[in-house]
């Protein structure tokens, strides 16, 4: 039977299952910034990147030559961005948290695969019977990993002692979900081996990799085999020294150890969703109190929100969950040294906010005032035993939030009329004129990512060749290339999201 665990108990088990328990001790190492020690990357998308040069061997390995750490990383921005699906499936966020055991020439496949074993079924107590697990299965480039498998039937036989079941457990899939990396056009990859837990055992197992799948199984842990070396041929040379990188998730490990419908219901991430819900329906009810007193309509009010967390998710509750979201993630770029601009990292930051004003100003019922900045306390109280650099900079971080509520404030409502009024006289299969879209960027501050909420809620779409062709137009004429294309190019992120 598992125990509920809150965040904080399990990132304490993770750092002291591998840095005392496990049969080899790792040091653990701080959480790298958001903003990445490498040019060729947006935000830092997985535990990995800091050591990037370690395993690249341009930097020497650490003694001992294994670490572990909780990685923050942000996947929001460019193609491979989830930012469509956060709020509206179990577990999609803009920032989430990495734990990760990394070997550098030190441990390998064997020893990675049995502590991960160990950690889930011991550690986190796990219901053996509701995990399964994938290995490369090999294509035309790569060969299939037969050692991981072996590994894997080893490792499982206490617990499964029939050969057949225990066959049955170990998935063979493709190269999009166990082959992983380069980070880059060449460099160290591998095959990867993951760790699925089954929300509905005892029935058939789908087709891998189908919806019904995606929606029965989650990946919570991806164990990465570095032992290749991909050079600019394409070739896969075997790395002389080979290392160990993985990844498991946070959120979704805690999703299931405490019992919750999804993500956004776990510990720390629900205090913050139930305090947005209070200071939303605080101001319901002063808005209700002013429209009592003016007496012009004093029959009507507003209900306030509720979360009943049911499985099946309402607008509201799908809002508060993006609200909840994006404050998370701005609130720990800002703490990273992020602030809003037009360009990269900052556009992103500048995007997350005034995308969480405009849900909060549906929920609000057409107020526009600040009101995100202050529920920065209860965030902070919630993360700052984790990351203390939330603490130091609280009162910054709610600050720059502020201000930006406050500027786009002014031009909310303008901008949401105009959009609403462009979107009215289309019909359906016709998009919204690109370059409508940029000019509301630039005149009434909409990124493009809130004309495509818009829009979506009407089932249009924004074209979005001519939203770049109207941006391009501007930098030009501006001269100083002030709407960035990184966000939308970043191939090394993209490499890095799978
Ligand atoms: N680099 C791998 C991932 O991002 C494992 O940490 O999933």
């Amino acid at each position: 039977m598992m125990r509920r665990l809150s965040c904080q108990e399990i990132r304490d088990k993770w750092v002291s299952f591998f840095t005392e328990k496990c049969e080899r001790k790792h040091k653990q190492i701080t959480s790298a910034s958001l903003v990445p020690d490498n040019p060729t990357l947006l935000l830092n998308a997985a535990g990995m990147v800091q050591f990037v040069p370690i395993f690249m061997g341009t930097k020497p390995a650490p003694e001992p030559p294994r670490a572990i750490t909780i990685q923050k990383c942000a996947r929001v921005g460019g193609k491979d961005s989830d930012l469509e699906n956060i709020g509206r499936t179990t577990r999609h966020h803009s920032f989430f948290e990495m734990l990760g055991n990394f070997s550098f020439g030190d441990y390998f496949k064997k020893e990675a695969i049995t502590w991960a074993w160990q950690f889930v079924t011991e550690e986190l107590e796990l219901p053996v019977e509701r995990l399964y697990v994938s290995v490369f299965k090999g294509d035309k480039q790569n060969a299939p990993d037969h050692e991981a498998r072996d590994i894997w039937m080893k490792v499982l036989e206490k617990d499964f002692p029939n050969e057949g079941l225990r066959t049955a457990r170990i998935w063979q899939m493709g190269r999009k979900d166990n082959f992983w990396g380069p980070p880059g056009a060449t460099g160290p990859c591998g095959p990867c081996s993951e760790i699925y837990y089954d929300h509905k055992p005892g029935t058939p197992i789908p087709e891998l990799n189908s919806e019904e799948f995606d929606n029965r199984f989650t990946e919570i842990w991806n164990l990465v085999f570095m032992e290749f070396n991909k050079d600019e041929e394409g070739k896969f040379n075997p790395l002389e020294s080979k290392n160990i990188d993985t990844g498991a998730g946070l959120e979704r490990i805690a999703t299931i150890v405490q019992g919750v419908n999804n993500s956004f219901e776990t510990d720390e991430l629900f205090a913050i969703l139930k305090k947005i819900k209070e200071l939303i329906n605080e101001d319901i009810r002063t808005q209700n109190e002013e429209t009592k007193q003016s007496k012009i309509d004093a029959k009507h009010s507003y209900g306030e929100l509720e979360y009943t967390g049911q499985k099946n998710n309402t607008t509201i509750e799908e809002y508060l969950k993006i609200v909840t979201d994006h404050l998370r993630c701005a609130s720990f770029l800002i703490a990273d040294g992020v602030r809003p601009s037009n360009i990269g990292r900052g556009y992103i930051l500048r995007m997350i906010i005034r995308r969480a004003a405009r849900f909060l100003f549906i929920l609000r019922h057409k107020k526009a005032s600040p009101l995100l900045y202050k529920a920065v306390a209860d965030l902070v109280k919630q993360y700052s035993k984790a990351y203390p650099e939330l603490k130091t900079n609280q009162e910054e971080i709610s600050s720059v939030i502020k201000k930006e509520e406050e500027q786009f404030s002014q031009t909310i409502v303008n901008g949401s009329t105009k959009l609403q009024e462009e979107l009215n006289k289309l019909r359906a299969g016709e998009k919204l004129d690109g370059a409508f879209a940029f000019d509301l960027y630039s005149t009434y501050g909409f990124p493009l990512e809130l004309s495509q909420d818009m829009a979506k809620e009407k089932r249009l779409e924004v074209d979005l060749d001519a939203y770049e062709t109207a941006k391009e137009a501007h930098s030009r004429a501006s001269g100083t290339g002030a709407f960035d294309k990184s966000v939308e190019s970043n191939t090394f992120v993209a490499k890095l999201l799978k």
